[in-house]
């Protein structure tokens, strides 16, 4: 069956049970309450939080300012750092409490305090103003999963310096592209990354992103992680240890206004490059610090591991920032799930007493293919919260989850939100009764809806366009340099300011939401989005390709897999050498965009299907992939016979 049929037909519900019900500290009332807040008194409910939560230089006195909207601003007049609010205001309580473990690739472990975790931002930031860098500057960070990651990232933020993630796995061509749209001063880097026991080179990738243009990089910063030689550009490089040596513990972080970009991330859309998606200091911080104190309770003793990289949203607003917000210990893991086997997820579990564990939905599907008995071997005990986010739970592997990892007891909190949301949007709280492969309820405060294609709310069983229609804190301000691609994207109904998601869903009778997935020409492979026109654009830059169209079909692991329909300026080859030329084009697309965009299938034909308009049926291309018989009417079709072609 596949995802969307056994979540069409899912019905169980589980109840927490009494031992959540009694250490949660949202209980059903206290969320009762929220919410009626919330529904009365929406700017209000936000700012009240936002004053009792995070830690001002200067006091706000505007909750929302809608004057410029759809570029909606909150907090406008208040001042913050947001380093200071991760760090600096713990430091009088929680100064010996673990703020980071850290486990390597290779098991290496290693712990920084809060005190030891001030020193080294406080060291970099020092650095980084060394360096040139100043309030405002952009600043790349291409890194693996370390806690130099987190410090750099902290830096920036110390010093009002705007960063820009770049996960390691993208390549030399999709890191230039981000570091030229973002007009970055400076490169922040490793010699290598450890994944799996596998050095792959990240300098390297730097090099060659800046060997054309990107003048404006002007310091490039790189962490030795292993011991790879690599060449350092006389003027422009420098070693971290080198950079840092000398450098003051002690660092006086800048307030910056509420609106103050915190950081860029670029992500895929269905048109054009990646987007840089714009976030606030102010807003941000609140949504990202509530999150993690509402959907995954974090207390004090608590251990909280997301397995995200940094490189993307959920490793900033779960690893970076909102842990260390409220206060946690965050465990960073540099490895993979199936390396040195696939118990590695359970056995950092049990060495570090994690009690809150956050993966994606592909990672669950993965490692239940080992069965239970590899996570029977350690001790979970400890687990009480289970986190899944990035895509649909198909309630099989949601089951799983919640029998095999969290021994029936622990609630599975399935997160909807995207890169621009910053945070959780649509999430049960741990008292939430629960149905699998449902995200059940908006957060206090988030107004969502499902409208049609006309734009009329829809009810209750009716799937649409899901849409939120009031203004959050965290959500995004604009796409870094294109206000109008931020206003066409995200707010493209006539009359109303409703953020429009991408994604399609539906509520069941209980209100509860159900996410069916993308409504654009995004796809999800293992919880990572990628645009198919980018891989498409990746391909035609071959030039054996003339076109290419690239759509998703589902795959049992990767929730989507990427399979793509070539045209080529040749004729098409057969056996031995049409192998080597798919070999050769899924290269080449993992060399211009990263491994993570290879196409798992590849076919060849003389045209695309296309109407007699010129347009591409991505709807039979869809079916193709699939495999499937095509019943939809092809008698559009400009050449009918090209389907026998593309179908295997
Ligand atoms: O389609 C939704 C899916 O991931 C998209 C957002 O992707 P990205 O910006 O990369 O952020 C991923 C991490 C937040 C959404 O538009 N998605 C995310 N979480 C879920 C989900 N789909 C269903 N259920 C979820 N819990």
């Amino acid at each position: 069956m596949s995802n969307i049929e056994s979540i069409l037909t899912e019905t169980r519900l589980f109840q927490p049970n009494e031992k959540v019900k009694q250490t949660v500290a949202i209980d059903e009332d206290t969320l009762a309450a929220m919410r009626a807040k919330a529904e009365q008194d929406n700017v209000g409910f936000w700012s009240d939080l936002a004053k009792e939560k995070l830690s001002w230089t200067k006091p706000f006195t505007v909750g929302l300012d809608e004057s410029e909207a759809p570029f909606f601003k909150w907090f406008t007049d208040g001042e913050l750092n947001v380093s200071y609010n991760c760090i600096d205001r713990h430091l009088a309580t929680k100064s010996d409490k673990n703020a980071i473990i850290f486990e390597g690739d290779q098991g290496g472990v290693e712990t920084y305090t809060y005190k030891e975790l001030h020193d080294q931002v406080c060291r970099f930031a020092n650095t980084l103003t060394a360096q040139g860098v100043e309030k405002g500057d952009r600043v790349v960070i291409y890194m693996p999963m370390i806690p130099q990651a987190v410090f750099a990232m902290q830096a920036c933020a110390r010093i009002g310096a705007i960063h820009s993630v770049v996960f390691g796995g993208f390549s030399a061509e999709a890191l230039r592209d981000r570091i030229e749209d973002a007009g970055a001063k400076m490169v922040i880097t490793a010699n290598a990354s450890l994944r799996g026991g596998k050095t792959i080179p990240l300098k390297d990738a730097v090099d060659e992103a800046l060997e054309k243009g990107c003048d404006h990089v002007k310091k490039v910063i790189v962490y030795r992680r292993t011991d790879l030689d690599v060449p350092m550009q006389e003027g422009r490089d420098m070693d971290w240890m080198e950079a840092e040596a000398g450098m003051s513990n002690y660092h006086d972080p800048v307030p910056v206004n509420a609106e103050h970009p915190l950081f860029l991330l670029y992500t895929s859309g269905s048109t054009g490059k990646p987007k840089g998606v714009q976030h606030s200091s102010g807003g941000y911080l609140l949504n990202a610090h509530l999150t993690n104190e509402w959907m995954f309770d974090l207390k004090d003793d608590d251990v909280f591991w997301c397995t995200a990289d940094v490189g993307w949203i959920t490793g900033h607003s779960y690893v970076a920032y909102g842990p260390l917000s409220v206060g946690a210990t965050t465990v960073i893991f540099e490895g993979v799930p199936t390396y040195p086997d696939a118990g590695r997820f359970w056995q950092v579990c049990e060495d570090h007493n994690v009690t809150v564990f956050y993966t994606a939905p592909t990672a669950i599907r993965a490692l239940m293919k080992f069965g239970a008995d590899l996570p029977n071997k350690y001790d979970l005990s400890k687990l009480r919260l289970l986190g899944t986010v990035g895509e649909p739970i198909n309630p099989e592997a949601w089951m799983w989850y919640h029998d095999v990892i969290g021994r029936g007891e622990c609630p599975i909190i399935d997160t909807w939100w995207q890169t621009e949301t910053g945070a959780h949007m649509i999430a049960p709280f741990p008292v939430t009764p629960l149905k699998p492969g449902s995200c059940t309820q908006p957060l206090p405060g988030i107004d969502a809806a499902i409208l049609d294609e006309e734009g009329n709310e829809l009810g209750r069983g009716e799937g649409g366009l899901l849409v939120i229609k009031k203004p959050w804190p965290s959500m995004i301000r604009n796409v870094w340099g294109q206000p109008e691609r931020y206003k066409s994207t995200y707010f493209p109904l006539e009359n109303v300011p409703y953020y429009v998601v991408g994604d399609s869903a539906y509520q069941d009778e209980d209100g509860y939401f159900w996410i069916l997935g993308r409504v654009d020409d995004v796809l999800n492979v293992s919880g990572h989005r990628l645009g198919t026109m980018e891989i498409e654009s990746a391909l035609v830059a071959h030039e054996k390709v003339a076109e290419a169209a690239v759509v998703g079909r589902p795959h049992d692991v990767k929730g989507e897999a990427v399979a793509a329909f070539v045209v080529l300026n040749v004729d098409i080859p057969k056996g031995a050498e049409r192998d080597a030329l798919i070999q050769e084009l899924r290269n080449w697309v993992a060399k211009e965009i990263g491994p993570i965009a290879k196409p798992d299938d590849i076919r060849f034909g003389t045209n695309l299907p296309k109407t007699r308009s010129g347009k591409i049926m991505r709807r039979l291309l869809r079916t193709i992939a699939k495999g499937e018989e095509i019943t939809q009417d092809t008698s559009t079709l400009e050449d009918p016979s090209i389907l026998e072609q593309f179908q295997k």
